[in-house]
């Protein structure tokens, strides 16, 4: 079976409903990502990163996979199908993808913050000051914030080297080590780059741009791709 890596960004859940991040409504139009999303942020004021982090597992209770995320499904039928997503949402999951590896974490998980091995899944959005791990240390969210280590990229490194076909979905290609997975894709292989405001062409070798958004564009690459 042929292998097909997708990297997929918030561009692929838009249409579910969630904010990208950098896009004219996306999420650090609105917020500061320094007061929310980084170490120093969380020692600051854990109440208010706590906050955001519960905004955004609230609204993940209320949104449904789309077309998008249900076209890659249908890929596991004929291709080896690992997907390195750098949501932290559920969408693939939940649409069904069964090799979904999360680079920057999981909104639907918490974890210890004496024991980073020490990681819990959330039943329910809300996550407080207060939540202990079994070691009596509060928990925050299992999120990899600006300036952490990547923990997966290794992983992610590897696979993406081993891909005869990548696809890019719905991500701005900005946030290193995440936008380098490119790199490790054999230069030989095709590649694809699903995204309306995808203008970047610089250093990816044998790329091909459309320019569509993610409901259209993916599943229309799928269909072509399940003809081969
Ligand atoms: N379909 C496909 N792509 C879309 C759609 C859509 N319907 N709507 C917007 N996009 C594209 C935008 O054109 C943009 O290229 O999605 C991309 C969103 O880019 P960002 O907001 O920068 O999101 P992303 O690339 O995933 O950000 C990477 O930055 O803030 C950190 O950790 C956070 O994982 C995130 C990382």
């Amino acid at each position: 079976m042929k292998r097909i890596v997708v990297l997929t960004g918030a561009g692929i859940s838009a249409e579910s409903g969630i904010s990208t991040f950098r896009d004219a409504s996306g999420l650090w139009r609105n917020y500061r990502f320094e007061e929310l999303a980084t170490p120093e942020a969380w020692d600051r004021n854990p109440e208010l990163v706590m906050e955001f982090y519960n905004m955004r597992r609230k609204q993940l209770f209320e949104v449904e996979p789309n077309a998008a995320h249900y076209a890659l499904v249908e890929l596991e039928e004929k291709y080896d199908v690992h997907i390195i997503t750098q949501n932290v949402d559920d969408l693939h999951e939940r649409a069904g993808s069964t090799n979904v590896l999360h680079l920057h974490g999981e909104l639907k998980k918490a974890r210890s913050t004496v024991a980073p091995n020490l990681v819990y899944e959330l039943d329910r959005w809300e996550l407080k000051i207060g939540d202990k791990c079994e070691k009596g240390s509060q928990l925050r969210p299992h999120i990899v914030w600006f300036g952490e280590a990547v923990p997966m990229i290794g992983p992610a490194a590897e696979i993406s080297s081993t891909a005869d076909i990548f696809i890019i979905i719905g991500t701005s290609l900005v946030v290193y080590p995440a936008a380098g997975l490119t790199d490790y894709a054999k230069p030989d292989i095709p590649k694809f780059y699903i995204d309306p405001g995808a203008s970047y062409a610089g250093g990816i070798s044998n790329l091909t741009i459309i320019q569509k958004k993610a409901g259209e564009g993916v599943p229309e690459i799928v269909n072509s791709l399940m003809k081969r």
